[in-house]
């Protein structure tokens, strides 16, 4: 699975700079502390580690290479199915151990907190079953990280922050954070949160809370700062990002495609994305913004969940297969290359073979770049899970590694296609050989190439020379491409 994907289930480090504190000059610098976030779920949660780690900034943390070396480690957690909720627990189990023997070795403690939807939807009752957490805070709470901290500096333990405070957290991140002052190539902007769509099966409208659109122009000025450190491409993010309808500064209400628009006119940011979308937010000027926006990179990530109308209805996802596939064939007809990425769920409740089948109809028709296919999983508190007529397991794995097989075939036949082709690539960390780097192509393929006196953070040309189902080989044609 792709790390960059909304539901890339392994934990990713939070990506921040290693750059020394920013106590305002004149003022005492705190003392040096460590602290280690691990990332579980979606985009969203990578996001707000790095949004943790600027609160903390001023009290004098840095990120810590690996949970040993913490102070305070951090579990930003997924809820999204059964078994990302549970992993939560078993690292809780590690983190233990670990906690003992740094103590033992070092006489240094290491604070336990947990964040992200698992905090959210079990709160209080985290405690009782894990006693080695010392606080708790969902993700409307980060920007009370810094309060939480103060508290447990004074010997506080055991608080639960998981209100939705009615005060824009975005607004409040912004004032009380001291971001790095240099930042990857590439990076992720919060421009929306939330859901009000409740899909059956869907967690995240009680984890995230309704939808929420940030003003244009804070999101400009953000990404402005950003390109300033040195970001060249941003991914817009949010649960229902084509959803957002944000404040513009002229004061009128602004669509995704305009705002966009807008952050093309950065002279130095060479690549726009976003990302997650539903259907039926994709309005006529968003799909003709893969024509006229020359940053918008050609990929969209549009889940469909099912192939099959009936499905589709107890699901509650308010379109049928055919609008799907008609806003395929637009924005097709906008972006010919495009590059489909989309969500399956399989085994969802009374679905039949026939209604399966339907989806490996639609997926044929649909022929996918890239694709996250999930077994159905009955979370609590969702109107799915109380359902009769629940899928047995075995019923669900089969058709899972029936489906894969299709989406699999496709990835890798639409890696295939690259071969010998030329395009940019945006240069963006090492690769596992010396010398080597790894850079996204326009389709978000991973690309690697012997970088040369290339760095990360450049646009190269390359010539794509192999390929496979989850990346490609490149060699540099030439050097500072513009986009
Ligand atoms: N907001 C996005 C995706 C949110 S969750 C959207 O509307 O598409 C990401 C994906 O997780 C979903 O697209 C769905 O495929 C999967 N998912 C969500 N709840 C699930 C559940 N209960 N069981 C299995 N997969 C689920
Ligand atoms: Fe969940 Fe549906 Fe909202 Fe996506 S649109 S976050 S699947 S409720
Ligand atoms: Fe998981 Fe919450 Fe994201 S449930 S997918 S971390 S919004």
């Amino acid at each position: 699975m792709n790390a960059s994907h909304p539901l890339a289930t392994d934990a990713v480090p939070a990506r921040a700079e290693t750059e020394g504190d920013l106590a305002p000059a004149g003022q005492r610098r705190p003392a040096r502390r460590r602290v280690y976030i691990k990332a579980f779920g979606c985009q969203m949660n990578v996001h707000d580690g790095e949004r943790m780690i600027d609160v903390l900034r001023p009290l004098g943390f840095e990120p810590a290479a690996a949970p040993e070396e913490a102070d305070l480690v951090i579990l930003n957690t997924c809820h999204i199915r059964e078994k990302a909720a549970e992993k939560v627990y078993s690292e809780l189990g590690r983190l233990r151990q670990l906690k003992t023997r740094r103590f033992r070795h070092t006489g240094r403690d290491m604070a336990i907190a947990v964040a992200g939807c698992v905090a959210q939807a079990e709160g209080e009752a985290m405690l009782k079953r894990a006693p080695v957490i010392d606080f708790i805070f969902g993700p409307q709470s980060i920007h009370r990280l810094p309060d939480l901290v103060t508290r447990l500096d004074a010997g506080e333990r055991g608080m639960v922050e998981t209100d939705f405070p009615a005060e824009d957290k975005f607004r409040a991140l912004q004032e009380n954070a001291a971001e790095a002052p240099r930042v990857p190539p590439s990076v992720f902007v919060a421009v929306q949160e939330g859901c009000d769509k409740f899909c059956t099966f869907c967690v995240v409208p009680y984890t995230r809370g309704a939808e929420y659109s940030r003003p244009a122009a804070d999101i400009i000025a953000e990404v402005e700062r950003l390109v300033s450190r040195g970001a060249r491409e941003v991914t817009l993010i949010g649960q229902n990002v084509n959803a957002w309808h944000g404040e513009g500064p002229d004061g009128n209400v602004w669509s995704l495609a305009r705002l966009m628009d807008r952050l093309a006119g950065i002279d130095a940011l060479a690549r726009i994305r976003f990302t997650t979308s539903h259907p039926n937010d994709m309005s006529d000027d968003l799909i003709a913004a893969f024509a006229d926006n020359p940053k918008l990179m050609p990929y969209l990530h549009l889940p469909v969940q099912a192939g099959s109308d009936r499905i589709l209805k107890r699901m509650n996802r308010r379109h049928t297969a055919a609008d799907y596939l008609r806003i395929i064939e637009k924005v097709r007809k906008a972006r010919p290359d495009i590059a489909i990425s989309g969500d399956f769920i399989v085994g969802f409740p009374g679905e039949t073979e026939e209604d399966f089948r339907q989806t490996l109809r639609l997926v044929e028709e649909v022929r996918y770049a890239q694709a996250f296919s999930f077994r159905y999983s009955p979370r609590p508190g969702t109107p799915a899970a109380e359902a009769a007529d629940q899928v047995p397991e075995p019923v669900k794995a089969e058709r899972l590694s029936r489906l894969q097989d299709v989406l699999f075939a496709q990835q890798e036949a639409f890696n295939a296609g690259f071969v010998g082709r030329r395009f940019a690539i945006l240069l963006e960390k090492p690769g596992r050989h010396e010398g080597q780097l790894i850079g996204r192509s326009p389709w978000l393929q991973a690309v690697y190439v012997d970088a040369g006196d290339h760095r990360i953070g450049d646009l190269v040309e390359v010539e794509a020379i192999r390929a496979t189902r989850n990346a490609l080989a490149g060699r540099i044609v030439s050097s500072s491409v513009s986009k």
